[in-house]
C-alpha cells in the first residue's frame, strides 16, 4: 500500500479521517477511544486506553506510538503471564498489593485480567486482609492517587470537585470517612484503599465497567494519634469534626453526587464508624439509592449460608432455632433477615422472632435483665428459659440448631460448646463470622473435629480444607461479602432501582444459596467456590433484575424482556478494544481492514 508507506516515510504518519457514523456508534463494550480521541504517548499513559505491547502494528502507526514500544506485538495472554510469573515469586502480601496496584495504574484491562484469572488468590490481596495493611501504610507506599478526596475544608464546593473527576457517567460510588477501616480503627484519609479495593471487586466479580465506578474518601480529620504525628500522613492534621458541619458535609456530598450523576446513582457507605453507619443508612436509605455492605451485605451472605445449610440438614428454615453470640448491629442485621426468610415461609413475625436468641457480654437477652438493651434488640428479648450463666448453658437450655458468632471477642465457641452442638443436633450449624482469623469464635478444624465432622461450618475469614482422622476432607465456607455486593450493585445499576429494600438482600441470599451444587454441599461448602464468582454474581444479578421489575422497584424503561441477555450484554470483559475504525480513509485512497 503505497499511500501508507509514503506518508509513513515522511515521518508524519498517515492522516486518519474518522467516519462520522463511527464516532456516533453506541458504545457497547468497546471503543473508549471514540470519546477520547487521544493519540500518541498520552494514550499509553492512560491506564484505561493503554494496551502496552499489545498495540498492533497498524494501531501503533495510526495512533502515533510506533517506536515508543519494543517492536514485538504481544498478546494479552503473554502479558498476563509475565505478571503472573512475577506475582508467584513474591511472598510478601503487601509487595503483591503494590505490584498489582501498579498494573492497575498502567494497564487497567490487564490488571483485571490478572485479578480475575486468579481471584481466589488475589482477592485477599486487593481486598481484606491485605488492603487493610496497605491502608495503614498508605502514605508510605503511595504512588499515584486513585479516587476522589473531599475534605471538610471543601464544604460548599463539593460539586466543583466532582466536576474535576474525568468520568461523566459514574453509576456507583463507594465512600468512606475512614473512621473504622476493617478491624483496624481510624485511618483517616489512608482509608482510601477500601473504596478502591471494593470497586475493584465490583468490576472483577460482576463486570461493572471500571469507568462507572468512583471511589471517594471524605476527610474530616482523624482521632488516630499515630497518624497525626506521621509526617507522611496525607489528610488534615486535625481531630475528627463531629459537629453539625460533618453532617452537612455528607448531605452536600449526597446531593452533589445525584445532581451530577443522576438520581439512581448507587452510593455505598463503607467503613464509617458504627454510630454514623447506622445513622446514615437510616437517614438516606429512602432518599437515595444506597446500602451499607457491613450491615446488609453481611446479613445477606450469612443468611445464604444458613439457607445452604438448611438444604444439607433437610429441615426448612422455619424449624431452626438460632442462637447468636453477640447482639450488636451485625447480629441484628442477620436476625432481621432470617425473620424475613421465615415469614416468607408462612410464619408470623412474632413466631419467627421467638426462634432467635441473642447472647452478649452480659448474658442472654431476656426480659427483666439488669443490663440495658436498646430498642433494636427488643424484638429478640424473650422470657428467661432458665438459669443461664454462660454461653454453654444457653446452648444446653435453648438447644439451638445453629449458633452464629458475630461478637468479635475471640474464641468463645469453646470445645464444650462445640461438643454440645454435636450432641444436640444431627447436623449442627456453626458460623464463626468474626474477623480477622484470630477473632473467629472457633477454627474450622475445631468445629469439624469436635462435632465428628457433622457440622456445617462457615467463617468470616478464610480457613483451608480440614482433613479428619478418618481421611474425610471438608472445605469450610467463607461468608465473604464479595458474594453479595457486586451482584446486587450490578442489578441495581442496570435496573435503575431507587431504593434498595431489605428484600433485595433476601433475594440475593436465596440466589446465592441456589447456586451451590449438591456436590459442593457434600464437600462441606456452603458457598460456591470463589473462583466461580463472576458467574455467580452475574446469575444473581439476573435473578435480582427479574425480581425488582416484578415488584415494580425498577425504574429503567423500557423493561428488557430478556433479562438474562440484558445483563450478560452489559458485563464488561478484559479484552482489549480495537483502536482501528471499521473503515478509514487514507489521503487519496480508501482503505478497509476487512478487505485487506
Ligand atoms: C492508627 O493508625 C495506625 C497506622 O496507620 C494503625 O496501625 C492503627 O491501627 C490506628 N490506630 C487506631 C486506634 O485507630
Ligand atoms: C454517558 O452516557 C450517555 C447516556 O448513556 C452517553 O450518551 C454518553 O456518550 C456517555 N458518555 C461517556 C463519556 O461515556
Amino acid at each position: 500500500n503505497s499511500a501508507t508507506t509514503s506518508s509513513y516515510n515522511k515521518g508524519r504518519g498517515p492522516r486518519v479521517k474518522l467516519r462520522t457514523t463511527w464516532s456516533l456508534r453506541p458504545c457497547v463494550s468497546t471503543c473508549r477511544w471514540t470519546h477520547t480521541k487521544e493519540k500518541g504517548k498520552p494514550l499509553m499513559l492512560n491506564p484505561r486506553t493503554n494496551k502496552g505491547m499489545a498495540f498492533s502494528l497498524q494501531e501503533r502507526q495510526i495512533l502515533g506510538i510506533h517506536g515508543l514500544l519494543p517492536p514485538k506485538v504481544e498478546t494479552q495472554d503473554l502479558q498476563a503471564m509475565r505478571f503472573q510469573n512475577n506475582l508467584k515469586k513474591m511472598t510478601d502480601p503487601l509487595e503483591k498489593y503494590i505490584y498489582l496496584m501498579g498494573i492497575q495504574e498502567r494497564n487497567e484491562r490487564l490488571f483485571y485480567r490478572v485479578l480475575m484469572e486468579d481471584i481466589e488468590e488475589l482477592m485477599p490481596i486487593v481486598y481484606t486482609p491485605t488492603v487493610g495493611l496497605a491502608c495503614t501504610q498508605y502514605g508510605h507506599i503511595f504512588r499515584r492517587p486513585k479516587g476522589l478526596f473531599i475534605s471538610i475544608l471543601d464544604k460548599g464546593h463539593i460539586r466543583s470537585i466532582l466536576d474535576n473527576w474525568p468520568e461523566t457517567n459514574v453509576s456507583a460510588v463507594v465512600v468512606t470517612d475512614g473512621e473504622r477501616i476493617l478491624g483496624l480503627g481510624d485511618l483517616g484519609v489512608y482509608g482510601m484503599g477500601i473504596p478502591v479495593g471494593k470497586l475493584c471487586l465490583y468490576t472483577a466479580c460482576a463486570g461493572i465497567r471500571p469507568e462507572k465506578c468512583l471511589p471517594v474518601v471524605i476527610d474530616v480529620g482523624t482521632d488516630n494519634e499515630t497518624l497525626l504525628k506521621d509526617p507522611l500522613y496525607m489528610g488534615l492534621y486535625q481531630k475528627r469534626d463531629r459537629s453539625q458541619a460533618y453532617d452537612d458535609l455528607i448531605d452536600e456530598f449526597m446531593e452533589a453526587v445525584v445532581e451530577k450523576y443522576g438520581q439512581d446513582t448507587l452510593i455505598q457507605f463503607e467503613d464509617f464508624g458504627n454510630h454514623n453507619a447506622f445513622r446514615f443508612l437510616r437517614k438516606y436509605r429512602e432518599k437515595y439509592c444506597t446500602f451499607n455492605d457491613d450491615i446488609q451485605g453481611t446479613a445477606s451472605v450469612a443468611l445464604a449460608g444458613l439457607l445452604a445449610a438448611q438444604r444439607a440438614v433437610g429441615k426448612p428454615i422455619t424449624e431452626h432455632r438460632v442462637l447468636f453470640l453477640g447482639a450488636g448491629e451485625a447480629a441484628l442485621g442477620i436476625a432481621n433477615l432470617i425473620v424475613m426468610a421465615m415469614m416468607e415461609k408462612g410464619m408470623t413475625q412474632a413466631e419467627a422472632r421467638k426462634k432467635i436468641w441473642m447472647f452478649d457480654k452480659y448474658g442472654l437477652l431476656v426480659n427483666g435483665r439488669r443490663e440495658e438493651m436498646d430498642s433494636n434488640q427488643e424484638a429478640f428479648v424473650h422470657d428467661s428459659p432458665g438459669n443461664v450463666q454462660s454461653f454453654l448453658d444457653a446452648v444446653n437450655i435453648i438447644k439451638p440448631t445453629a449458633i452464629i458468632g458475630v461478637s468479635g471477642a475471640g474464641r468463645l465457641f469453646t470445645h464444650d460448646v462445640l461438643k454440645a452442638m454435636g450432641t444436640l443436633n444431627e447436623r449442627p450449624i456453626i458460623f464463626a463470622l468474626s474477623n480477622p482469623t484470630n477473632k473467629a469464635e472457633c477454627t474450622a478444624e475445631e468445629a469439624y473435629t469436635l462435632t465428628n465432622g457433622k457440622c456445617l461450618f462457615a467463617s468470616g475469614s478464610p480457613f483451608g480444607p480440614v482433613t479428619m482422622g478418618d481421611g474425610r476432607v471438608f472445605t469450610p465456607g467463607q461468608g465473604n461479602n464479595a458474594y453479595i455486593f457486586p451482584g446486587v450493585a450490578l442489578a441495581v445499576i442496570l435496573s435503575g432501582v431507587r431504593h434498595i429494600s431489605d428484600t433485595v438482600f433476601l433475594e440475593a441470599a436465596k440466589a446465592l444459596a441456589e447456586q451451590l451444587t449438591d456436590k459442593e454441599l457434600e464437600e462441606g461448602r456452603l458457598y460456591p467456590p470463589l473462583s466461580n464468582i463472576r458467574e455467580v454474581s452475574v446469575q444473581m444479578a439476573v435473578k435480582l433484575v427479574e425480581y425488582v421489575y416484578a415488584k415494580g422497584m425498577a425504574f429503567r424503561y423500557p423493561e428488557p424482556m430478556d433479562k438474562k441477555g440484558f445483563v450478560r450484554a452489559t458485563v464488561w470483559n478484559t479484552n482489549y478494544d480495537s483502536f482501528l475504525p471499521d473503515t478509514y480513509d487514507w489521503p487519496g485512497v480508501s482503505y478497509s481492514p476487512k478487505s485487506n
